[in-house]
């Protein structure tokens, strides 16, 4: 009862606004992709991993040339136009490439969260596995948040905060039910930001396991320097 990782990594990273797509930008010695694999590399629970590559990235050849060449584990399918495409041609990948069973269990972690623990990789399997509807890393919203009246940028009232949290990943679902979710979900247009709102539009409702706020995913400039801090205080 392994369960595989899937690796959305095929995003441009136009917010980052660098020279190539954000997942292989380096930090802290190696690329930010590397960083985020390794906790999954050497997890014993992981049969494997399929990892979403744009067509024509020269940098994921370049990785495997070097860096990831040892690992027989590690297979790549094709990104899609928008990160639930990315992931169904992935779970596609393991349900008719690699021939994985529909009841294992697959995590989804964006190749943009380098400073995820295996504390957090743990605690989700822990609360999550036995969970039909999956489950979820989040954290509760700190801030107050203020819903703004349409269309405008002023003020319409303070939501209340109690009970809202912030998805992260990695999200764990089985693979049949997640890849039907996302596959009816794209088919019938609508949104899916990440794994657990396909699987509410199946009225399934995801745990929400509290993660740490540090497993952030690198967006702009500025989340490099903070998940540079970050790292360093893990490893030392
Ligand atoms: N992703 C993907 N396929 C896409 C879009 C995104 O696999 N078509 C991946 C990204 O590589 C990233 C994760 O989904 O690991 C989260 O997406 P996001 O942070 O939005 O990354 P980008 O889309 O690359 O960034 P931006 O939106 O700023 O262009
Ligand atoms: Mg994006």
């Amino acid at each position: 009862n392994k369960l595989w990782v899937v690796i959305p990594a095929a995003g441009v990273g136009a917010r980052m606004q660098a020279d190539r797509p954000k997942q292989y930008l380096p930090l802290v010695g190696k690329t930010v992709i590397e960083h985020t694999l390794a906790c999954f590399l050497t997890h014993p629970a992981v049969a494997g991993i399929v990892v979403a590559i744009s067509e024509g990235d020269p940098y994921w050849a370049e990785l495997t040339a070097t860096a990831l060449s040892e690992r027989g584990n590690v297979y790549t399918a094709p990104g899609g136009c928008e990160r639930a495409d990315s992931v169904l041609n992935a779970l596609d990948y393991l349900v008719n490439t690699l021939q994985v069973n529909a009841d294992t269990g697959v995590l989804v972690h964006d190749a943009a969260r380098p400073c995820l623990s295996r504390h957090d990789v743990d605690k989700l399997l822990a609360e999550g596995m036995g969970e039909a509807a999956g489950a979820i890393l989040a954290v509760p919203v700190r801030d107050t948040m203020k819903r703004a009246q349409p269309d405008t940028s002023r003020v319409a009232h303070t939501e209340d905060r109690n009970g809202l949290w912030h998805a992260l990943t990695p999200q764990l679902a089985r693979l049949g039910v997640l890849r039907e979710a996302l596959a009816h979900a794209l088919h019938a247009g609508l949104p899916v930001t990440d794994e657990a709102s396909a699987l509410e539009q199946f009225g399934l409702h995801p745990l929400l396991v509290e993660g740490d706020a540090r497993n952030i995913k690198i967006t702009r400039p500025a989340d490099l320097a903070l998940a540079t801090f970050f790292l360093i205080e893990a490893a030392g």
